[in-house]
């Protein structure tokens, strides 16, 4: 099997739009697990952690990854999906960033009734930064929801690119019928896999009055579906459907492997490294440490770039300098974590390590290349952190470290006092981090509300900085890479000392 046969890629959505239930019902439609019944939704702090960690401890199979993967043939060619999970939280994290590094395309699931909500919005941007290309899902048409154009022209207009229907609901909510596919003419039924026509009104009564002249309408009054505006992030290819009733997932899943990218080439310093490159290259873009709370592994997720793998090779770590031996990759063909043997580009392989490999990684034959775009977002939540058990010190360290190379928070370790202070995007990382630091480093730590806003990276030459360093001790911290951080009280204080020290650049990223 090649990397042409491959499709990497993400669910983003909204809290409750459905990505656990759809994820599932993709699973079982690849064959991956043969458990049927409704996922239920579970606690915030849960929920952010992993989706598929829900569906595990819901149907005690073991998932515990990150990456699902799964395979369907189509006409004597089997192509291999590869599904990376989001926290599925309100709070865009740099988790989620990171995941959609390693995604070649992305689906983009809408609750019928709800729209888009604004932290959906967000990971479109992401998507569209990166130009990862998106295949829109309108969830939940079974139930009673909004006039579908309201959603279409929601998302042209949010999203500001064209949208392209590719199947209609036939009616919604208590009228809803099924799904009529645009290409075929073949209507889904909400029961049972076939598909057949349902006819023209006046020969079924169960077609709602309205329905083929809005079919119509959504036909001709959007542009074509046009593979190459899609790939480059112009257009959305937008599939009706309901995860829970499970259908328009085929269609879904057939849509993926007709049109979303295969692996695409990686930006790498000067160039991009392409798939069919004659060595394997890949970088780490996420570490979860705990994953099994007896064993205290630790497992970083290198998005395979190019070459074939096999079990055993040596491969050299960017930060390492040296090489060492893959023994043990993990390759994530669901029930079961499984030992991998071959790999190719697009894939995604776990390795256990202890702490040799970080997110930022560039793992190759080689040697020679380093792939970039891994960054890391200013905070807009600082918290100190106050040990309510002051011998735990060395244990804190040690969480901080995980979690923050996990992206669960960013840590700072400030030029004056001794609290840690740390960072996170949204809200929800808080509840995650302190919820964590008990559970699985029995912790106990209150966060206090720390006297500054954001943070900027600061660059300059040594000069320069030691002179900044001199006057602004109090506001200064170290990044847990030893990187000098200006901790601003307001954005107000960031602008300021931007205009004061013309001579060095304050960041609010900084590349891994
Ligand atoms: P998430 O991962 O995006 O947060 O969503 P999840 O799959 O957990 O789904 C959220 C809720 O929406 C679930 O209900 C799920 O059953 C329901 N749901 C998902 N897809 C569909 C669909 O196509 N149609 C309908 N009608 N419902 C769908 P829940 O957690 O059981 O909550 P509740 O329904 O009991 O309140």
């Amino acid at each position: 099997m090649t990397a042409n046969s491959r499709r990497t890629f993400a669910i983003i959505s909204h809290p409750d739009a459905g990505k656990t239930t759809l994820t599932e019902k993709l699973l079982l439609q690849g064959g991956a697990i043969h458990l049927a019944g409704e996922v239920k939704a579970r606690g915030a702090a849960r929920r952010a952690r992993s989706d598929w960690m829900k569906i595990e401890q819901q149907r005690g199979i073991s998932v515990t990854s990150s990456v699902m993967t799964f395979q369907k043939a189509y006409d004597g060619e089997t192509i291999t999906f590869n599904l990376l999970d989001t926290p599925g939280h309100e709070d865009f994290s740099e988790d989620t960033y990171r995941t959609l590094t390693a995604v070649d395309s992305a689906v983009m699931v809408i609750d019928a009734a709800k729209g888009i909500e604004p932290q959906t919005r967000k990971l479109f941007e992401v998507c569209r930064l990166r130009s990862v290309p998106i295949i829109t899902f309108v969830n939940k048409v079974d139930r009673e929801g909004r006039d579908p154009f309201e959603t279409l022209d929601e998302v042209a207009d949010m999203l500001a690119l064209d949208v392209s229907p590719q199947s209609w609901p036939i009616g919604m909510g208590g009228q809803f019928q099924g799904i009529l596919d645009f290409a075929s003419g073949a209507v889904a039924r909400p029961e049972g896999p076939s598909k057949e026509f349902l006819g023209r009104r006046e020969e079924n009564p169960d077609i709602p009055e309205n329905f083929s002249e809005e079919a119509e309408l959504a036909q001709v009054g959007y542009p074509e579906f046009d593979a190459e505006a899609y790939r480059s992030g112009d257009l959305t290819p937008v599939y009706f459907g309901s995860a829970l009733k499970n259908f328009g997932i085929a269609e879904l899943i057939d849509a993926i492997a007709a049109h979303a990218p295969p692996p695409r080439p990686q930006p790498a310093g000067e160039g991009h490294v392409a798939p069919d490159r004659d060595e394997v290259t890949g970088f780490i873009f996420k570490v979860q440490a705990n994953m099994d709370p007896n064993h205290r592994d630790r497992i970083a997720f290198m998005r395979q770039v190019s070459g074939t793998f096999r079990r055993g090779m040596k491969l050299t770590p960017s930060g390492l300098g040296k090489p060492i031996s893959v023994h043990s990759p993990i390759l994530f063909f669901a029930q079961d974590r499984e030992l991998a043997d071959t790999a190719e580009a697009g894939d995604i392989i776990g390795i256990p390590n202890h702490g040799t490999l970080r997110v930022g990684d560039t793992l190759s034959e080689r040697n020679e290349v380093r792939f970039t775009g891994l960054p890391n977002f200013a905070p807009e939540i600082l918290r100190r952190v106050q040990l309510k058990d002051p011998t735990k010190t060395k244990q804190l360290r040690k969480a901080l470290d995980d979690l923050s190379e996990e992206g669960v928070i960013q840590v700072f370790y400030p030029e004056i006092g001794a609290n840690h202070i740390i960072g996170v995007v949204g809200q929800l990382q808080l509840e995650v981090f302190v919820d964590r630091l008990s559970v699985e480093y029995k912790v106990e730590a209150a966060l206090e509300p720390a006297p500054f806003a954001t943070a900027r990276w600061i660059k300059g030459d040594r000069k320069a900085l030691d002179e900044f360093e001199s006057f602004n001790r109090a506001n200064l911290a170290r990044d847990r890479d030893g990187d000098l951080v200006f901790m601003a009280k307001s954005p107000w204080d960031v602008n300021y000392q931007v205009e004061r020290n013309p001579e060095l650049t304050f960041s609010a990223t900084k590349e891994r």
